[in-house]
């Protein structure tokens, strides 16, 4: 069967962007035809500065909006990256396979690294190392796909040169995995900047729909999106006319047609812009709903986390044995 791993950095509030370019898709894809599993990366939270007592709300939060978002204990496994060691035992490994030179062309590595600089708060180590942690996540378990969004197909495509060349120099360790964009909103954009990508580490919420904002904050930020100037007719194009192509794409993604012929039903700005706050907001009902449902239960979410990471353990203790001793080390 094929295995599946993907995670996410507890660094902020999910966005509509984490929902429809990452968990969503695993809901649909993963779980039911594939034996995959979740992670909570908290360790990359750490990549840049933070805060502890909002990395463990956060975390929580992130663990407890997996559940929500309707993936089932049953079938998947949910965890938290920083609860099985064989992660950053295997990362040791991945640094000693890059080279500095692959890690410092990593496109992420450049933006964050210039922000914390400008910001003077120094760059810390692990925001270079990162990708051979990313690559221990995924290896470690003889992943076969990483459903990520667009952004991470970088990280992806380093994780499978490290694969390749360890097996290459150390015989047959690792499969080498692949990387599965979503067909559509593989790259949601800011609503107030649509070139560039709608994260949950910005520090202006206003163009950011979160995956827990009411509905009637996700409509004000929907109505308020920027537009672009033009004929003012409605058509779909991405690089002339970002705004309208973002809120095209994510109708898309919500009601499941082709942003180029939904482009077609509408003659002005505002009847597309109550459409999309509409499907948005009637697709993250159920979210939030359930999620405060979890919520008011924290032990249960914990019992899950921790039957997760047993499971996870279990399954990447083996692997990380195997290149170890591959790469020369004496078993203990
Ligand atoms: P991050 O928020 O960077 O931890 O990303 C977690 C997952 O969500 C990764 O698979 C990202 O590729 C995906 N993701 C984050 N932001 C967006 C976005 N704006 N559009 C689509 N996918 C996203
Ligand atoms: N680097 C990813 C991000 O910023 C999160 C991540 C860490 C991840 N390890 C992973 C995603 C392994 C997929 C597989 O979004």
């Amino acid at each position: 069967m094929t295995r599946i791993f993907s995670g996410i950095k507890p660094t902020g509030h999910l966005t509509l962007g984490n929902y429809l370019g990452a968990v969503r898709q695993w809901v649909e894809a993963g779980q039911y035809e594939a034996e995959s599993l979740f992670c909570v990366v908290d360790l990359h939270a750490l990549t840049v500065e933070h805060d502890p007592a909002r990395l463990r709300r956060l975390s929580r939060q992130v663990a407890t909006l997996f559940l929500a978002s309707g993936l089932d204990p049953e079938r998947c496994t949910l965890f938290v990256q920083s609860h099985v060691s064989e992660h950053t035992r295997l990362a040791y490994l991945m640094e000693c396979t890059a080279t500095d030179g692959e890690l410092r062309r990593m496109i992420q590595y450049k933006e964050k690294a210039a922000k914390a600089q400008a910001s003077g708060d120094g760059v810390r180590l692990s925001l270079l190392t990162y990708p051979a942690l990313m690559a221990a996540d995924i290896l470690a378990y003889d992943t076969d796909e990483v459903p990520v969004g667009e952004d991470q197909r970088q990280h992806v495509e380093l994780t499978r040169d490290l694969a390749v060349r360890f097996n290459q120099r150390y015989g047959h360790t690792f499969t080498v995995p692949k990387v599965t964009l979503p067909t559509v909103a593989a790259r949601v954009m800011d609503l107030q900047d649509p070139r560039s990508k709608m994260g949950k580490s910005h520090d202006s919420a206003a163009g950011i729909v979160y995956l827990l904002d009411e509905p009637g904050v996700i409509t004000k930020k929907v109505m308020r999106a920027v537009t672009d100037s033009g004929d003012g007719g409605v058509a779909y194009d991405r690089d002339a006319r970002p705004g309208v192509a973002n809120l095209l794409d994510v109708l898309a993604a919500c009601t499941g047609g082709d942003p180029a012929a939904l482009a077609d039903g509408y003659q002005g700005y505002g009847a597309l812009k109550r459409d999309v706050a509409e499907a948005v907001v009637e697709l993250l009902r159920p979210v939030r709903e359930r999620h405060a449902a979890l919520a008011a239960d924290p032990a249960e979410v914990e019992r899950v986390l921790r039957a997760g990471a047993a499971r996870a353990r279990a399954l990447a203790a083996p692997v990380v044995d195997r290149a170890y001793e591959a790469i020369g080390l004496l078993a203990p």
